[in-house]
């Protein structure tokens, strides 16, 4: 028996929902570990749809103990919105199963202010977030003048952070032409939400611990997806926390040693959403194809995806820096249709070939795909269960897809339902 995380390898919306879903029904602690209310799946149990963003998966499962991490940012008005959509359902939700991390930041209406009006000033260098206010609530922490979770139980301490806090900010606006907020108003905000939020504080880290000691089994969900990375992605065209697996770690408050197996999510070809290099993207009917076939729009944003082929070089960096164990591969049968399916084994660059995705924008926008070509199975996978009845070459491309990556698939997902899944290898290790 081990832990599990579960990150995506590619740039988020890899299938998460459906893989983590499964796993958190067999998962005692359920734990994001970074993003925010930006992330966004959906789940569907026994015929009910929920929409999850900020809650972790394991909330609309009665038993399971739910954590929302130091490493998330927060937004407790999208929280509690969030929570009564979910307890409109039936979904229980109280402090005996969901703790947010007393040292976990906050989003505050400003942080979306601030966001929207620097995408404005962007202009052509537009990043195309959702306009959670994510990014200035990060900036906010590692600039040490952050409001956490924990300020809230000290009304004059919170204010005076407001204080320090709102003169950079409104300076900020100011300069942008944006409106300026008052310090009461997000006080009172603040304050009309504390009692209601305060239960659910929590010393994640401690609860953590005595879980590892009770040997519960714990799932770390990761949002987004390694290449949106604040490091290892397509700088600046990423968001602005850490997604790879290392973080499930520094985001919750456990020893890296505790993460267990790393299950990378992995899509059989490969979407971005939102601005930024992408080596692989098909802007042409191959890649219209594919958005229709895999019904390829955010779900938080609503915004098309842009697609493209599988990247094995990008998939294979993305396995290497979050040390993934095992790919659930997801969303094979939008290939059905294909009589032939390419992977980019290499890129060029200036004429060389190379085998990693260079940090520098200006190399990745120079970037040429080597592809190799495979031959479709133009039958339908959908729905499959096992392996034997899987066409030859859908197996073929799942085993090179293995030779080019080095890292094993564990499960396939077949479909977006939760028992269209071929299991291979079992993540918990059971
Ligand atoms: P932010 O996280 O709102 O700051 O957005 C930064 C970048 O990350 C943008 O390109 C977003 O489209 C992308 N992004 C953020 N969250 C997700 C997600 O859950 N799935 C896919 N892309 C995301």
């Amino acid at each position: 028996m081990r832990n599990v995380a579960v990150i995506g390898s590619q740039w988020g919306d890899e299938g998460k929902g459906k893989i983590v879903d499964w796993l958190s029904s067999r998962a005692d602690v359920v734990v994001r570990f970074q993003g925010g209310h930006n992330a966004g799946h959906t789940l569907v149990i026994d015929g009910v749809e929920y929409k999850l963003s900020l809650m972790p998966s394991g909330i609309v499962r009665p038993g399971k103990m739910s954590l929302i991490g130091n490493g998330v940012v927060v937004d407790p008005f999208a929280f509690f919105r969030e929570m009564e959509i979910l307890q409109e359902k039936g979904v229980e939700i109280m402090p005996d199963n969901l703790r947010i991390a007393e040292n976990a930041n906050l989003i505050l209406p400003v942080h979306q202010a601030v966001d929207k009006a620097l995408e404005a000033a962007r202009g052509k260098g537009l990043i195309g977030t959702t306009g959670r206010g994510i990014g200035p609530t990060y900036e906010d922490k590692v600039a040490r003048r952050g409001i956490r979770l924990c300020d809230l139980a000290y009304p004059e301490y919170l204010r005076e952070k407001l204080e320090r806090l709102m003169i950079h900010h409104n300076a900020l606006l100011k300069g942008l032409g944006a409106d300026v907020f008052t310090i009461e108003d997000l006080y009172d905000g603040l304050m009309g939400i504390a009692d209601r939020l305060l239960p659910f504080k929590g010393v994640v880290w401690k609860i953590l611990d005595g879980a590892i000691s009770d040997k519960k089994k714990i799932l770390f969900e990761g949002a987004q997806g390694t290449m949106l990375d604040v490091d290892h992605g397509t700088y600046p065209y990423v968001t602005s926390s850490n997604t790879v697996a290392a973080q499930a770690a520094t985001g919750s408050g456990i020893g890296a040693g505790s993460v267990g197996y790393v299950l990378g999510i992995t899509k059989a070809y490969t979407t971005r959403v939102g601005a930024g290099p992408f080596p692989t993207e098909q802007d042409n009917p191959t890649g219209e194809l594919l958005g229709q076939r895999g019904r390829e729009f955010g779900t938080v944003t609503g915004r098309k995806r842009r697609c493209g082929w599988f990247d094995a070089v990008q998939v294979r960096q993305a396995s290497a820096i979050s040390g993934i164990g095992g790919f659930a591969l997801t969303k094979l049968d939008i290939l059905d249709a294909f009589d032939e399916i390419r992977i980019c084994v290499a890129y060029e660059l200036n004429g060389k070939q190379i085998d990693y995705l260079p940090s520098s924008p200006v190399e990745q926008a120079a970037l040429t795909p080597v592809y190799e070509t495979l031959p479709g199975w133009t039958s339908e996978t959908s729905g499959m269960r096992s392996w034997d009845a899987f066409p030859q070459n859908a197996v073929r491309y799942i085993r090179r897809i293995e030779e080019l990556t080095g890292v094993r698939v564990a499960l396939v997902s077949t479909s977006p339902e939760r028992d269209d899944t071929i299991l291979i290898e079992d993540p918990f290790g059971e």
